[in-house]
């Protein structure tokens, strides 16, 4: 009789001890299920497939869990140039803009051309050296001069031209490469002090007005020509204005990253760099940095938002 009791005992206790094992861990499992980042996040109401997308990176998980749902979040953040610190304003903009392509919408954040030219302008970074910035949101000081600017042989310059060594050797072996296909590319315009540029603004203002100046000259600060990196071309018979129709703009086009240079102020990019094309006006940022901006057909403002700064 004793026994039969103590069985019935051992059989109560282990019942006991298998139940409550089982409660914990289903009690576990739920709980770490309901605090996991793939049921919180379809909660949020991600979809499965965006969920899957999320859980391969944590700081995409920690960005949507912060925020409200919005699909265009991931949308942005599978952009290749996606700027995390941008995302806020990328969705902000979206929403103005909803008609704008999420790429545009991303290379105008991240260069800042969704604010007004001049306005929150900064001093370059000079430290970036040949890749230094000058454009409608970065500027030079008025006394600030490249130290080593040499004078440009007339064998690729009109006379007296001035610019940065690096530069003059890179655009000497271009021009020599142009020439022995029979091209003859020279430089027309190249360094230009903070004076220079002044009068040259005014005359454009006073001449055509101050939106015909801001496209296509820069206010004195902000011209590239003052960081002697910039050259003008054109041959020895086009002017600038006609340079478009030459075979050496041609040329120039395929080859010109090959020596570091990049056309600076390409067709269709205005909302981007701030100015009118400019099929003349070339920009030395070095090999590495050229043969990027080349293949990746970006401007050297987005390439410097995104790879340099
Ligand atoms: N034409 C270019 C924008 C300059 O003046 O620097
Ligand atoms: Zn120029």
């Amino acid at each position: 009789m004793k026994k039969k009791r103590l069985k019935k005992s051992a059989y109560v206790l282990i019942s006991v001890v298998v139940i409550s094992i089982v409660g914990s861990v289903s009690y576990y499992l739920y709980n770490s299920y309901v605090t996991s980042d793939k049921y919180l996040l379809l909660e949020k109401g991600y979809t499965i497939d965006e969920v899957s997308f999320a859980l391969t990176n944590k700081e995409i998980v920690n960005t949507l869990l912060k925020k409200d749902y919005n699909k265009n979040i991931l949308v942005f953040m599978k952009e290749k140039y996606y700027l995390s610190k941008n995302l806020d304003k990328y969705l902000e903009y979206k929403k103005q803009n909803p008609e704008i392509d999420n790429d545009k919408i991303v290379s105008i954040i991240n260069v800042g051309a969704d604010s007004d030219w001049y306005v929150n302008d900064i001093k370059t970074d000079l430290n970036k050296g040949i890749l230094m910035i000058v454009n409608k949101h970065h500027y030079l000081d008025e006394d600030y001069n490249p130290d080593d600017l040499v004078t440009m042989p007339l064998s690729v310059a009109f006379k007296g031209k001035k610019i940065i060594s690096e530069v003059n050797e890179a655009f000497i072996k271009l021009c020599k490469d142009a020439k022995s296909e029979n091209l003859t590319i020279v430089a027309n315009s190249t360094y230009r002090d903070f004076n220079y540029q002044s009068s040259l603004y005014k005359r454009y203002k006073n001449n055509k007005g101050q939106i015909y100046a801001d496209n296509y000259a820069a206010r004195p600060g902000y011209s590239e020509h003052q960081t002697g990196l910039a050259i003008d071309v054109s041959t020895l018979k086009s002017t600038m204005d006609d340079f478009e129709e030459t075979k050496e703009y041609k040329w120039l086009i395929k080859n010109a990253y090959k020596y570091g240079f990049i056309l600076r102020y390409p067709k269709d990019k205005e909302d981007i760099t701030g100015y009118n094309y400019e099929s003349w006006h070339y920009r030395y940022v070095g090999v590495e940095a050229a043969k990027i901006i080349h293949e990746e057909n970006i401007t050297f403002d987005e390439y410097y938002a995104y790879y340099v700064e």
